[in-house]
């Protein structure tokens, strides 16, 4: 926040100005902080965007999205988000007042002369949309699933970061073995992602977690079961004393 300000202070005042930033973030399952964002885009005059990529189906009223959960979708100039996550198509959306959908349309360099989405990806994105409206039980399942995936995490010596969502980092802070390890799980029928750099500063690296409301509970254990043992195998995790 106190970078966004120091830069939003450096802007000339009758300028137009944008604060974009993500809903979720994709590598480490933290939420935006917009009820700060909304405080200083009042303070300096500035618009709100927000990439909802990794948020839509998971936060917010049926999981409509960040502006949404935290209750300021009035405060939000623009909401975009993409159909290629949660909604399992492909396109995307953006929302925002007629004049700046309009002004869109007329100038995105994207969008002219581009074909608009196939028959098939629009059916898929409005089946996503009934289901996630008509069966929130869900989205509650995601979440009860999250918090206690977290939980045997942590119980288990993971560092998890910030993760407030059901992307959960395991912090290995060495690529090399974030590469081994996404490697030795993927033979043992886990797959998981490797975020190394550049996608993260290498003292950062970290396997990423994702959970999906079709995952079971089953499915979590046997998955925490086989992380930690390759973790261990690693040097990642310290082994447990045995107790005699
Ligand atoms: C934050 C964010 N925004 C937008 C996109 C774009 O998604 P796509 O090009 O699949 O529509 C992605 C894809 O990974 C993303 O992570």
């Amino acid at each position: 926040m106190e970078a966004l300000e120091a830069k939003l202070r450096l802007c000339q005042k009758d300028r137009i100005k944008l604060i974009v930033a993500d809903g979720v973030f994709s590598m480490e399952g933290d939420i935006m902080k917009l009820p700060e964002i909304v405080k200083l885009a009042k303070k300096y005059n500035a618009s709100i965007m927000i990439d909802d990529a990794h948020s839509l189906g998971i936060l917010g009223e049926n999981g409509s999205g960040t502006a949404s959960h935290f209750g300021l979708t009035d405060k939000v100039d623009l909401i975009m988000g993409t159909f290629s996550k949660s909604m399992a198509s492909l396109g995307g959306f953006i929302a925002a007042d007629k004049e700046v959908i309009n002004f869109i349309k007329h100038n995105s360099r994207s969008l002219i002369f581009s074909a608009s989405m196939t028959p098939s990806s629009t059916a898929a994105v409005l089946a996503s949309i009934e289901i996630m409206e008509n069966e929130p039980e869900r989205i509650r399942h995601l979440w009860k699933l999250t918090a206690y995936a977290r939980e045997r995490f942590q119980e288990a010596g993971f560092d998890t970061g910030k993760s407030e969502t059901p992307i959960i980092p395991l912090f290995i802070r060495d690529d090399i073995k974030a590469l081994k390890m996404t490697k030795i799980l993927l033979a043992d029928g886990i797959f998981v992602n490797p975020v190394v750099a550049p996608a993260v500063p290498k003292e950062d690296s970290l396997i990423r977690y994702s959970l999906m409301a079709t995952h079971t509970k089953a499915q979590v254990d046997i998955s925490i079961e086989k992380i930690t043992k390759a973790a261990k195998k690693l040097g990642i995790l310290k082994l447990q004393p045995v107790l005699v």
